[in-house]
């Protein structure tokens, strides 16, 4: 099966709040974003990476680029992640099988988990990384901030990315259109009532959101 990967790295990161784009930023001396170039160009089951950067700044991201030869494109994304995530679809290849997405926010993915998710896409149309949740989640009254309902922990999964489909579904998801913010791609997914399998993520496998998750990074390291 050929698996290409889009890396989605086009987002500004205003909640992290620096002066260039988030996935430019650098982590112990080295861009966000080359973490996850390192992790797909060292996957064997991946045979090609797609990488979508802030529009603003394409040249720094084809520069960055140089040395991993499994990147094949470096295009522009757009407003929304899941816009920059079809402006990664426009450019895989036609005869690709799976697709994986991946955000450049996560820099401490790993090949293991990447192994699995493919793995999981041998059987499944979808499959997606998550951990299962270690807090208690209680959904709040966004006005009065009272309590609405306390939710079942041991039914509850925190997803990562990266996460992957057979192309044909998730070029199907993409192509519905969708109201509110589209955090991930399986939500996209889910509406088209294909089953969505989850396979182990990792817990060091955080998105670096906030300037303190980039102290958290660097201690996971
Ligand atoms: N992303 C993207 N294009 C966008 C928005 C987000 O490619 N228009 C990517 C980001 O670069 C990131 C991933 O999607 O790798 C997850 O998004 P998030 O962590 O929300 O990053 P930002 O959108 O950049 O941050 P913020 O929401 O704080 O602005
Ligand atoms: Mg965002």
């Amino acid at each position: 099966m050929k698996t290409q990967v889009i890396i989605v790295a086009a987002g500004s990161g205003k909640r992290f709040g620096a002066s260039i784009p988030k996935a430019l930023t650098l982590l112990s001396g080295m861009p966000l974003v080359t973490y996850s170039l390192k992790i797909f160009e060292h996957c064997k089951a991946v045979n090609g990476i797609i990488v979508v950067g802030h529009k603003g700044h394409l040249p720094r991201f084809t520069a960055l680029c140089r040395g991993f030869k499994k990147v094949h494109a470096v295009v522009p994304g757009g407003a929304t992640r899941a816009a920059s995530v079809k402006c990664g679809l426009a450019a895989v290849d036609a005869d690709t099988d799976i697709v994986l997405v991946h955000d450049a926010a996560r820099p401490l993915a790993n090949v293991a988990m990447v192994n699995r998710l493919i793995a999981a896409l041998r059987n499944n149309k979808a499959a997606i990384a998550a951990v299962p949740v270690k807090a208690t989640v209680k959904k709040v009254d966004p006005r009065s901030l009272a309590v609405t309902e306390t939710l079942q922990r041991n039914l509850l999964w925190e997803v990562q990315t990266p996460q992957g489909f057979h192309k044909d579904v998730l070029v199907k998801a993409h192509a519905c259109p969708f109201k509110g913010e589209a955090t991930d791609d399986a939500m996209l997914v889910e509406r088209l009532g294909v089953k969505v399998k989850v396979v182990m993520g990792d817990h060091r496998n955080i998105k670096v959101t906030t300037q303190e998750d980039m102290v958290m990074a660097k201690g996971l390291m």
